[in-house]
């Protein structure tokens, strides 16, 4: 929710492992009893950190993935630039955020890093701008309110 063009400040390593340590500890209080896919996220977000897991339901559609979570986790604590995300899964190979993540994080900006990680530590990290490419963002609302 920056104004399209606003400079999306590049991550450190730091940030990078402050972040995947959130989302592995958030991806414990994971509730998936269904598919048992336990996930957790955690974005960067002015400088602080909010995490978030997936939260499954018995109307299985209801379902909201720990992306989605910890952007909303972020933005009701008031913030409204988000920088970076990290994923936690318990998978031989880190997992990519759902069309549907990936469209609220291109809310945030192109540039936005997405660390996806494994619960063992293999990172693999993409900009939304790869993952995502061609998208429809708040560029094309020009009177939408800040
Ligand atoms: N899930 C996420 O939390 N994030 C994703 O990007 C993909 C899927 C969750 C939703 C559901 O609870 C479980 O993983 C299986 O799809």
């Amino acid at each position: 929710m920056s104004p399209p063009g606003t400079p999306q400040p590049a991550p450190s390593r730091q940030d990078e492992t402050r972040l995947v340590a959130a989302a592995r500890e958030a991806r414990a209080r994971a509730y998936a009893p269904y598919s048992r896919f336990a996930v957790g996220a955690a974005v960067l977000a002015e400088g602080r950190i909010y995490a978030g897991c997936n939260v499954e339901n018995a109307s299985y559609g209801l379902t909201i993935c720990a992306e989605r979570a910890a952007v909303f986790a972020a933005v009701a604590a008031g913030a409204r630039r988000i920088d970076a995300i990290a994923i936690v899964t318990d998978t031989p190979e880190p997992t990519p955020p759902c069309g549907a993540c990936r469209q609220v994080l291109r809310e945030f900006g192109p540039q936005l890093s997405v660390f996806s990680a494994t619960v063992e530590g293999v990172v693999v990290t993409h900009t939304l701008s790869t993952l995502l490419p061609d998208a429809f963002g708040p560029e094309q609302l020009p009177g939408r309110i800040e």
